[in-house]
């Protein structure tokens, strides 16, 4: 069966423009974030307090911060590696986080400049006082599926990085695949693999890269599998600076369509999304890589 209801987690604003070319001024990308929420996204991830040489595209995530519009009920989580990360996010109003880990040691050193050891110690105390200051907290586990540069992932050592995370203290685990690289199959036997040990769909996520075209094909595996939490990039736009190959993420306006075909409820209005999308390209200087924004945009 499937799920009456699926929450979007839309990583646009965070995802997707940190690995645009076009820099984007942060009055444009608060424009985009509240685009976002009146097209009916309840979770948007706004940016990164990430070192700024590291992501010069979203070095301004204090200014965004400051000039976004918040809309009741709609949460905005940001992504946090490190307590100076974390430092510069309190007192902004933020109420959400996301750590980011690795399942494998050669992203943890590209992405982290750590092991996995070393950024499961630079996350602990990140996360011990996010909590401590009444904040949620997300996990992300990158390179699930397959690594540009170590190849397969044994699903193992992915529940066994993932299950770390969790047992931080965070209330939900995003599963990446950063390089888009994943079947259906495969998904179906993580997810087994992590209901075996003890993590059941409730507290994952998914999220998918489309480099390979498996993005959408993938999440419905998942959604068969129980998972009700899926993130998407409007647009399509996006991808990882520290990951050779990785594209864009699920476009959600793809998604949108999707789920909608299958009946299942997401609040998202498709129009005013592909409309945002559409907005975004011109900006961005490039064509909305969505196949549905094409279609429906009209060029
Ligand atoms: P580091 O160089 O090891 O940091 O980087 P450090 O702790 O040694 O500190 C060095 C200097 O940086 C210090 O300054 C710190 O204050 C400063 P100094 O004392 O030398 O003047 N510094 C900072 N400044 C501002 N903000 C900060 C910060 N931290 C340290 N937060 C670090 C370690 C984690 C910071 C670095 O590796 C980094 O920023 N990495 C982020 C990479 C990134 O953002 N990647 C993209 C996001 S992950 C992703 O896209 C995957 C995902 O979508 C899921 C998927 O698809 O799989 C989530
Ligand atoms: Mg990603």
């Amino acid at each position: 069966g499937l799920p009456r209801r699926v929450t979007i987690y839309e990583v646009g604003p965070r995802d997707g423009l940190q690995n645009e070319k076009t820099v984007l001024p942060a009055e444009v990308k608060a424009e985009f974030v509240a685009r976002l929420a009146r097209a009916g996204l309840t979770t948007i991830e706004a940016t990164s307090f990430v070192h700024p040489k590291w992501v010069p595209q979203l070095a301004d995530a204090e200014e965004v911060l400051q000039r976004m519009d918040r809309v009741p009920g709609v949460r905005y989580p940001v992504l946090v590696p490190n307590e100076r990360g974390l430092d510069r996010a309190l007192g902004l109003g933020v109420t959400d986080i996301a750590i980011f880990g690795s399942a494998t040691e050669t992203f943890a050193q590209r992405n982290l400049n750590r092991s996995v050891e070393g950024s499961i110690a630079m996350f602990t105390p990140v996360v011990e006082r996010a909590r401590a200051n009444g904040l949620a907290v997300r996990a992300y586990l990158s390179m699930c599926f397959g690594d540009p540069w170590e190849g397969p992932v044994p699903i193992e050592q992915v529940v066994r990085n993932g299950r770390r995370l969790l047992d931080l203290g965070c209330a939900q685990l995003s599963l990446g695949d950063t390089i888009g690289v994943g079947t259906p199959g495969h998904v179906t036997a993580l997810l087994r693999a992590f209901a075996d040990a003890g993590v059941g769909p409730e507290r994952l996520a998914v999220h998918f890269h489309d480099t390979y075209g498996q993005a959408l094909v993938n999440t419905l595996a998942a959604l068969r599998c129980g998972v009700t939490v899926v993130d998407a990039s409007a647009g399509g736009i996006g991808g990882c600076p520290y990951a050779k190959s990785a594209t864009g993420n699920l476009a959600t306006e793809d998604l949108v369509w999707m789920l909608s075909g299958l009946g299942v409820r997401t609040g998202v209005d498709l129009a005013s999304l592909v409309e945002t999308s559409a907005w975004l390209a011109a900006l961005l200087g490039r064509p909305s890589p969505s196949r549905v924004v094409q279609a429906l945009a009209g060029e």
